[in-house]
């Protein structure tokens, strides 16, 4: 059975999209329903990735740039969602990873942790990249906004108009080779677009501030929701895996 296919049926029916070989990232263990089945063959006839391979990130080094940003976040009072949160979620992950995904903003879990995508969607999101080689700590993991809408309601413009500043300053620090936009808002946001979510998912665009290429995914959280949609998220996945390889040069729209 070609490869992409059993990937589909796999993801459709028992969740197994951790590569072969590849650790749990902390906090998993084979137990893990969302990881737990089959597992899927090589994406290429490359070598297995090493957990700490330099061709996803370099270096898990606090950067200062990067803490002065944090520490401003923290501080921040531009918008009414400092009167609401409990802690800011800034970002995580490698701080030369050449990946940065971009999701839309904190639920209540991240609220309570202070670190983004770390409720049910994030697990989802864990295992997604692990499908691919990546630990969620080889990439760099940031939202739109840095403080949670009461009761996980849309971000509004002035929201993310006020934290725009912040999600610039991080991706000039973190410089990655490819963004990924996970979900509706963030894609719609960062590409100045109201084009559905199928039709901006399956291609590389060009972030036109930056001019990094940037692929569409669906958001986990859909994806927990809309368990079909899953076949289509794996095809996003292998799109980012083999953009990040430089094997598919990215054909920018
Ligand atoms: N959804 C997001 O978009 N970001 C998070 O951090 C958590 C859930």
């Amino acid at each position: 059975m070609p490869h992409s296919n059993r990937s589909y049926l796999t993801a459709l029916g028992i969740p197994s999209w951790r590569r072969r070989g590849l650790a749990p990232s902390a906090g998993q263990t084979s137990d893990d329903p969302l990881l737990a089945g089959e597992q899927t063959p090589s994406l290429s006839n490359r070598e297995e990735r090493k957990p700490n391979s330099p061709s996803i990130t370099d270096s898990q080094a606090p950067d200062a740039a990067l803490l002065r940003i944090k520490a401003a976040v923290e501080r921040c009072t531009r918008c009414d969602l400092h009167r609401t949160r409990n802690r800011t979620v800034f970002g995580v992950g490698g701080v030369e990873a050449h990946c940065m995904l971009i999701g839309e903003a904190p639920g209540a879990e991240e609220d309570r942790q202070g670190e983004p995508f770390v409720g049910r969607a994030g697990k989802l999101l864990d295992a997604m990249l692990n499908a691919i080689g990546f630990r969620r700590d080889q990439v760099y993991i940031a939202n739109m906004i840095k403080c949670r809408p009461p009761g996980n309601r849309d971000p509004q413009d002035i929201e993310i108009r006020s934290c725009a500043d912040y999600l610039a300053q991080q991706i000039d620090e973190i410089s990655p080779r490819m963004l990924v936009a996970v979900g509706r808002i963030a894609a719609q946001r960062l590409l100045s677009t109201t084009e559905p979510m199928g039709r901006l998912r399956g291609r590389i665009h060009r972030h036109e501030p930056t001019g990094l290429p940037l692929l569409v995914m669906y958001h986990p959280a859909y994806l927990l929701r809309r368990p079909r949609e899953k076949g289509k998220a794996w095809q996003d996945l292998l799109m980012l895996h083999s953009t990040l390889e430089g094997s598919a040069s990215p054909d920018l729209s």
